[in-house]
């Protein structure tokens, strides 16, 4: 089939580069005019892992363009999917801007008699029909169209994995001709496929990532209580994931959710249910948790060091999550915002994403991709994000080349017993902390 998706980023780069995978002609249009440029020679303007032999092999089968025309992308396509950004305003409800750029960008330059649009970016319940009324408002040419909501589930860092092996694909629209034509389209997936009405499609999206964000803010309070009480969080979370009901899956604690979805999805959700008057006191109450869960880590380091200022930190790991170099809502951004407004001089580390938060910081903050270099000298160390590079970072290397091998581990990273035999002074989440030690500043 001819399909065009409408931005290049997360999703609809994966999206785009998987759907010319299995056969289809596909067009993945940008307005940034630099992502195009790059992508058109090869270059992924994302890391993920698997994307750039994907986007080369297709490019050559020419089964796959990049463009930043609007013709180009829009004319004769049998189906539009939007993948564009639906970023958080100010009051936590969803940007819906980008949508509507696509919409009207549809009406204006689509020459096809019959268009499928698809929506593949998170949207709260109601936008498909005002997608809908966007489209008619202007439509001249007497197209038919129809919609689908088709929420996307994606990981990063596993997003290629999760596109071609995911747990479901979700189909939500008035049409059943529609319906059935964008479940032919993913059929070599051989994906379970729910169908739904669109509001309902809608709604899955936003309740499986509020669902699982629940999940981590649950399990960091129940770490926050066994600090105080003497249990570990490990064998708790391990106990409790043994229940089939529960599961082990988001059950590991730290500082937090981060990323481009939890964070903005959750306050959207919020913003969704108080819109029809439903004040969502649960979810309200995991994103406060989630929101304080850093702060928690940095108040352990003010008990042993009182004052950051002029002291060497290391920050290791920038990414909102390993695998990635998303560095949206990432909880190192408020340990370093933190230590930075402190006065502290923060080495942050992260193998991929060290370049991306550096404009952020206009002085105390520099990054590297060199781990030894962060910890050469350093007061104190935060583990933030539990990439492999770190978890492998041998515990005895924190003593031979820190000042004073203080750790903080938002990820619990390593091993009680050979953090204690390595002589590091170890604070982690939800248990005990090893050779704790105070010093004066
Ligand atoms: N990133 C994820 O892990 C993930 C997972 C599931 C769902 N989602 C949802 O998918 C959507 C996209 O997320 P993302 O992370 O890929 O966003 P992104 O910010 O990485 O990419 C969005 C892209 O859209 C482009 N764009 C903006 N306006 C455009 C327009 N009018 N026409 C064409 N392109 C335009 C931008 O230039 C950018 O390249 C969001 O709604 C997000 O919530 C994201």
């Amino acid at each position: 089939m001819k399909i065009t998706v409408a931005g290049t980023g997360y999703v609809g780069l994966v999206t785009g580069v998987m759907l010319a995978e299995i056969g289809h002609h596909v067009t993945c249009f940008d307005i940034n005019e630099e992502k195009v440029e790059g992508l058109k020679a090869g270059k992924s303007p994302i890391y993920e892992p698997g994307i750039d032999a994907l986007i080369v092999s297709n490019l050559d089968r020419m089964r796959l363009n990049f463009t930043s025309n609007r013709d180009c992308a829009y004319a004769y396509p049998e189906i539009v999917i939007i993948a564009v950004g639906t970023p958080e305003e100010e009051d936590g409800s969803a940007d819906l801007s980008y949508v509507k750029m696509v919409a009207k960008d549809i009406t204006k330059y689509g020459k096809q008699k019959e268009l499928i649009i698809v929506t593949k970016s998170t949207v709260p319940v109601g936008t498909n029909q005002k997608i809908k009324k966007w489209i008619e408002e202007d439509l001249q040419n007497g197209t038919k169209f129809d919609l689908v909501s088709n929420p996307e589930f994606l990981r990063e860092g596993s997003a290629i994995k999760d596109t071609f092996h995911g747990d479901r694909i979700i189909i939500g629209s008035e049409s059943k001709l529609a319906a059935s034509v964008i479940e032919e389209l993913y059929s070599p997936l051989n994906i379970p496929i729910l169908h739904t009405d669109i509001e309902s499609a809608e709604m899955i999206k936003y309740a499986s990532n509020a669902f699982l964000a629940t999940k981590i803010s649950f399990i960091n309070e129940i770490a926050n209580i066994c600090e105080k009480v003497g249990a570990n969080i490990e064998d708790v979370s391990t106990g409790i994931g043994l229940d089939n009901r529960i599961g082990p899956k988001f059950l590991q604690a730290g500082v937090g959710y981060g990323g481009s979805c939890f964070p903005k999805d959750t306050k959207a959700l919020v913003q969704l249910a108080g819109n029809v008057k439903h004040k969502f006191d649960l979810l309200e109450s995991v994103i406060e948790v989630n929101n304080n869960q850093p702060l928690l880590l940095l108040q352990k380091a003010r008990e042993v060091v009182d004052s950051f200022k002029g002291k060497k930190v290391a920050v290791l790991g920038v990414a909102f999550k390993p695998n990635t170099d998303d560095i949206r809502e990432a909880a190192s951004l408020t340990i370093i915002n933190e230590l930075n407004k402190e006065q502290a001089i923060i080495v942050a580390y992260d193998p991929v994403a060290h370049l991306k938060a550096k404009d952020l910081y206009k002085q105390g903050v520099f990054f590297t991709n060199d781990i030894r270099e962060a910890l050469t000298d350093a007061t104190l160390a935060f583990i933030i994000t539990e990439w492999d590079e770190v978890k492998e970072f041998p515990i005895e290397k924190y003593v031979e080349i820190m000042e004073t091998p203080i750790i903080f581990d938002g990820r619990n990273c390593y091993d009680l017993h050979k953090a204690k035999n390595s002589g590091i002074s170890y604070y982690s989440v939800g248990r005990q902390a090893v050779n704790p030690l105070i010093i004066n500043s």
